[in-house]
């Protein structure tokens, strides 16, 4: 039972901007450790050219691990629709595909415009089989852009409403941690406003530290599903200055110190870090809670 659904997104945001390659064996032991923490969706990495990103190259063989997983939703980004036929070749059970609302970070990223690249996951839709995996329409730097600055609120809403008409699910993403809480709480009840209850995810980075700030006041909009980074990893290769995301020990610690139910069991979570630890050693780990440990008494929620 869980009030709040936490979507791990280290192996996929945080692997794509590590500085070392987590050997495929690793990233497998890892996602396990997640999984017996109680993590039920977890972003296992993306179907990108692997000459562009190295890191993702071994996907497919993860993705393959992480269904054996039982309880989880093996989650992949996918760029195009090639990406998309491969997230299915591999058995994804939902795929995330960003869509940038800056046309400076679209371009960079995935080398289309906004606009070209809600028709590409148009396209993936309209291709899937009714028993395929679940479409994310994620509009990534809907807070703001490092390379564009400002991202008009009507832009973020317009591109929402677009996937909405047939994506699953839209998520709101700030990917390089230029938003705020007032921020937050206006352009979601905004999208809300729109499109209804196929607005789902929020996806925050903690670059300026307010990714919790983000997260609770996204919370308080009624947002029940979180993307976050196990020790803070993440951030997008083809957006200057992007770094870790909201930092997945410490939000799990807030919502249970709230006595929001997460389903995740934080001894166990802190334990995982080990695994990422081992795996990719080099990586410099971030997170309050893990440094502090738990207050004295601590109580999860029941
Ligand atoms: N997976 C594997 N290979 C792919 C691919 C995919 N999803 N999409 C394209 N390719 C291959 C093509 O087959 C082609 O191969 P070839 O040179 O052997 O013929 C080559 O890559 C170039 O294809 P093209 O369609 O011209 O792609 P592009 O160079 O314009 O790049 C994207 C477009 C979308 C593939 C690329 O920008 C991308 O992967 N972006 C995502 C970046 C990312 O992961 N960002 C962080 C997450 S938000
Ligand atoms: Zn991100």
């Amino acid at each position: 039972m869980s009030d709040v659904l936490i979507c791990e997104v280290g192996p996929r945001d945080g692997l794509q901007n590590a500085k070392h390659l987590m050997p495929t064996a690793a990233k497998k032991r890892w996602i396990s450790a997640l999984a017996a923490a109680g993590l039920r969706e977890i972003e296992v990495g993306s179907f990108v050219p692997a000459k562009l990103i190295p890191a993702m190259a071994d996907t497919a063989e993860v993705v393959a691990h992480a269904r054996t997983l039982s309880g989880v939703k093996v989650v992949a980004l996918a760029p195009n629709l090639k990406g998309f036929e491969r997230a299915v070749a591999a058995g994804a059970h939902k795929i995330t595909f960003p869509v940038s609302a800056s046309r400076r970070h679209s371009e960079s990223n995935v080398r289309m415009s906004p606009g070209q690249m809600v028709e590409e996951v148009r396209r993936c839709a309209a291709s899937r089989d009714p028993h395929g995996p679940e479409i994310e329409g994620a509009v990534s730097t809907a807070f703001g852009c490092t390379m564009q600055g400002e991202v008009p609120e009507d832009d973020v809403v317009r591109i929402a409403a677009a996937l909405a008409e047939f994506c699953d699910c839209v998520a709101l993403a700030d990917t390089v941690g230029y938003a705020n809480p007032a921020q937050v709480r206006r352009v979601f009840r905004r999208v809300r406003d729109e499109i209804g209850d196929r607005l789902e995810g929020a996806h925050f980075h903690n670059t300026r530290g307010l990714g919790l700030a983000n997260a609770l006041a996204a919370w308080d909009e009624g947002v029940r599903a979180f993307d976050s980074s196990m020790a803070g990893l993440g951030g997008c290769p083809f957006a200057p200055g992007a770094s870790g995301n909201v930092i997945t020990e410490d939000l799990v610690f807030m919502f249970e110190s709230m006595g929001v139910r997460t389903g995740i069991d934080l001894e166990k979570l802190l334990a995982a870090r080990a695994t990422l630890i081992d795996g990719l050693p080099q990586e410099p780990v971030y997170g309050h809670t893990p440094l502090a440990g738990l207050p004295k008494g601590f109580r999860a929620a029941a």
